[in-house]
């Protein structure tokens, strides 16, 4: 790829996409920044909605590689993303690296479907599969919901470990995927420096906060139940705590050293990260 390459960064307003657009521009690309409402003061920034097809061509045009967050939340992303990819390849897209995660292989439903269509279409495709968010605890999700009201962690994950990364980590491998003239492979694998059980994140947070926040161990049932009564649609909440029964049963008990290989340094830790964002965990009695 040569160097003034124009990079595509789809979902850049989100937890990795925003981490790959300034480390991009920090390393002195072009980083065309997609989103359906994009930043005004962005010259670089284009309109991307995967709901409109009419937004693919613009956005690929004379680009040379792609950051691909797959259609969040679309139970059946593959009509979305076929002419997509059409769309790319046509524009001369040879480079491509997508977003999946250490739960789904190659092939797989949703995301391995697009990881295998996208290793067939491109010359260069390269899957990164990473573990859990470490922003999982300040975002949107439920485990931050949970700390945030109730100072409480509920999972259907028992004492099971996982190696709970920051998406800046997973960020900084993606600009080495994108830029380095060097093709680093089919699928990467990352973690964070530690595989750690939910009830010991939760001790973590609560040693940052300096406030009780507790473990509640729920049966994968209900779990699910309790996300569909949180107001998430019910398939979305049977896949989030099957895939809390995989990491029960040890699936994800695992780090690589792929972040620190890949960047020359090491991962942030949960601990390091917790404290970074202690201002967004949220959960004080006392400030309310
Ligand atoms: N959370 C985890 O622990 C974890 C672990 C492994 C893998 N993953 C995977 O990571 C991916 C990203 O998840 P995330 O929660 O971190 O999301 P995110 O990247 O923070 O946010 C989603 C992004 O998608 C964009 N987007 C949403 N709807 C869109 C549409 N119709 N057209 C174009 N862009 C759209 C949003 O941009 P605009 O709103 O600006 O359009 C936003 O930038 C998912 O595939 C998830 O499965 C997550």
């Amino acid at each position: 790829m040569s160097d003034a390459g124009t990079v595509l960064v789809t979902g850049a307003t989100g937890n990795t996409g925003s981490w790959v657009v300034s480390g991009l521009r920090r390393r002195g690309r072009r980083a065309r920044a997609a989103s359906r409402r994009p930043a005004p003061a962005d010259a670089d920034a284009v309109r991307f909605d995967w709901a409109d097809a009419r937004t693919f061509a613009p956005a690929v045009s004379g680009v040379e590689a792609v950051y691909l967050v797959a259609p969040v939340g679309v139970a059946e992303p593959m009509p979305l993303v076929r002419p997509f990819f059409q769309a790319a390849s046509a524009a001369g897209v040879r480079r491509v690296v997508q977003l999946s995660s250490s739960a789904v292989g190659r092939g797989d439903p949703v995301l391995g479907e697009i990881h295998d269509l996208g290793a067939r279409t491109f010359d260069e495709y390269t899957a990164l599969r990473p573990s859990w968010f470490m922003q999982n605890f300040v975002g949107d999700h439920p485990v931050a919901d949970g700390i945030r009201r109730r100072g409480e962690i509920a999972t259907a994950t028992g004492h099971g470990r996982l190696g709970f990364i920051d998406a800046a980590d997973i960020a900084a491998v993606a600009v080495e995927a994108l830029v380095r003239a060097e093709y680093l492979g089919g699928e990467l694998v990352l973690t964070g420096p530690d595989s750690l059980s939910y009830p010991q994140a939760a001790q973590m947070v609560a040693d940052v906060l300096a406030e009780p926040v507790r473990h509640i161990d729920l049966a994968t049932d209900e779990l699910a139940a309790r996300l569909t009564a949180a107001g998430y649609p019910a398939d979305f909440s049977a896949a989030l705590a099957a895939l809390d029964a995989r990491i029960r049963a040890g699936e994800q008990d695992f780090v690589t050293t792929t972040v620190a290989d890949i960047t020359g340094r090491p991962p942030t830790s949960l601990r390091e990260f917790l404290f970074r964002e202690r201002r967004r965990l949220g959960w004080s009695p006392r400030v309310g």
